[in-house]
């Protein structure tokens, strides 16, 4: 966190993994998925929550209102469109949430306004006014965006800058909305608001940078050199085409050179790990294993060169110390013979709050678990925690698996799954026995759904390991991921599967869908 009493700037960090991030393909999440995430940046300490944009659909709206209702610390933003429909059901999603902003923007560039808009640039000024105007009404913390502004004539940015400032805007954010500029253009572009935009104090600027030339994270740092006092990012850089600047290097980069940057944030970035796990896995979108912070080579030194340093000094070649952003080796936690109180005040310990019932449920998964393997990991027991996340209604029970495989064998598999107070078994033949149980499946339940994805994961290390499959599925243009896991991985894969098609079928249509 930023140290109290220090000299150093805060600089504010404006979370929207669950609006801009959600943007990514096959990213979207339910409300109760948007709920835990935002419980979770709420402990990483991030000073805003894009929860959504109200008007897009009815999960955006319920997701804006429940994130507010039950997520205590952040402010909640909704995005708006710079128009009265917009704004107005922004507000509705809002209005009960005591620390609320209402996030508003226009397009300003040239590009936009002729081919998309077809306005002219006074007349873009005009609504961008009048709309700031009108959330200034509804509530007291307003955010402006002009949208495109890295490819807009810097003297109109300048003069849009200054209206909504006037208008009430007490954040103005500059989006590189295409990803297109470079840290020293970009630096130079928020120098020149500063120094021409004469009520630019009022207000504080923003930076929101797209990572289409991968510069997300080095033009959003350039620009807090410039003087920005808020980054827009989401956690593990997901977003829309190749996603936004990544909150954990983006913070890490400020927390490792405040020396040189003057700037941190209230970032406790012992939780960046766990949220970064529960952002893949709530997403199903894994991360690089060379990306920076987060990636499973992250702390992994190879070279015989690095590890010889390494051994007589930590400093030689770690600038970050992996237990800061809580990530600690493999630690045993918890075994077959562990009781309800330990496995309790051991979930304590990790961060973990569950309501009665759903404690119930996670020890007699935990038992069940400590049955089929020794050892107890932390990162079993986060999967434990996290496996209640991918519930949905249950339709489909897996009831039992059977396989039989070999070397030269034909597999097959027979599975009985229970619906609707009865059980159906089936027998597939298949090219392994994945294939096998899948098309067992497939014919019981009748689904029309096709697989897009298929990934299995050890959760730790060892032949014991428990193995995590996510699959997503697709049917009528509706996607869904379901996830399972087990220490036997074709048990693991069923349940993945099954898990899916529960969703599938409670599964209804967004209403509207994202107008941008
Ligand atoms: O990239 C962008 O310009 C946006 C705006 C809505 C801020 O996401
Ligand atoms: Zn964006």
């Amino acid at each position: 966190m930023s140290e109290k009493g220090s000299n150093l700037r805060h600089i504010r960090i404006f979370d929207t993994t669950l609006r801009d991030g959600e943007q990514s393909p096959g990213a979207s999440m339910n409300v109760d998925e948007k709920v835990k995430l935002a419980k979770q940046l709420a402990r990483l300490g991030v000073d805003v929550i894009e929860a959504g944009f109200a008007i897009s659909s009815q999960g955006d709206f319920d997701a804006i209102r429940r994130v507010g209702a039950e997520v205590e610390g952040p402010i909640i933003a909704s995005l708006a469109r710079a128009k009265e429909p917009d704004i107005k059901r922004a507000w509705e999603a809002l209005r009960d949430i005591p620390k609320k902003r209402i996030h508003t923007f226009h397009s300003t560039s040239d590009i936009h306004l002729k081919y998309q808009f077809r306005v002219d640039r006074k007349e873009a000024l005009r609504r961008s006014v009048e709309m700031v105007k009108l959330a200034k009404s509804l509530v007291d913390d307003v955010e402006f965006s002009p949208m495109d502004a890295t490819r807009t004539e810097p003297a109109y940015l300048a003069e849009v800058v200054e209206a909504v400032i006037e208008a009430g805007a007490g954040t103005v954010n500059i989006p590189d909305t295409v990803g297109y500029t470079i840290p020293a253009e970009f630096e130079k572009l928020i120098k020149y608001l500063v120094d021409n935009v004469p009520n630019i104090k009022r207000t504080v600027i923003s930076v929101h940078c797209h990572n289409d030339l991968g510069l997300a994270v080095a033009n959003s740092l350039a620009a807090v050199l410039a003087g920005a006092g808020q980054i827009e990012c989401t956690i593990n850089g997901i977003g829309e085409r190749a996603g936004n600047c990544s909150l954990e290097e983006v913070v890490m980069a400020l927390r490792t050179r405040k020396d040189l940057f003057g700037a941190d944030t209230n970032i406790r970035t012992e939780e960046i790990t766990r949220t970064s796990r529960l952002v893949t896995k709530i997403t199903g979108i894994s991360v690089q294993p060379n990306k920076a912070i987060v990636g499973a080579n992250a702390f992994a030194h190879e070279s015989g060169i690095h590890q010889d340093g390494l051994l007589k000094e930590k400093s030689t070649y770690e600038i970050i110390r992996p237990e800061s952003i809580g990530l600690h080796s493999t630690k045993l936690v918890l075994g077959k013979h562990s009781g309800r109180h330990a496995f309790k005040s051991r979930l304590a310990d990790l961060g973990f709050e569950l309501a009665e019932g759903e404690l119930e449920q996670a020890f007699e998964n935990f038992k069940r678990l400590a049955d089929q393997k020794k050892d107890i990991y932390e990162e079993d027991l986060e999967m434990l925690v996290s496996e209640g996340l991918s519930k949905a209604p249950e339709i489909y029970g897996l009831a039992g698996l059977s396989i039989s495989s070999g070397m030269g064998q034909k597999p097959s598999a027979t599975v009985r799954l229970s619906m609707e107070n009865k059980e159906v078994e089936e027998t597939a033949t298949g090219d392994g026995p994945v294939d096998a149980a899948y098309r067992a499946i497939a014919h019981i339940t009748g689904t029309k759904s096709s697989l897009n994805r298929y990934e299995v994961k050890g959760i730790t290390g060892g032949t014991d390991a428990l193995g995590e499959v996510t699959v997503i599925l697709e049917e009528d243009g509706r996607v869904v991921r379901g996830h399972g896991a087990d220490t036997d991985i074709i048990t693991a894969s069923a349940k993945a599967y099954v898990n899916a098609l529960n969703k599938m079928a409670a599964a209804r249509p967004r209403t509207g869908g994202n107008p941008i």
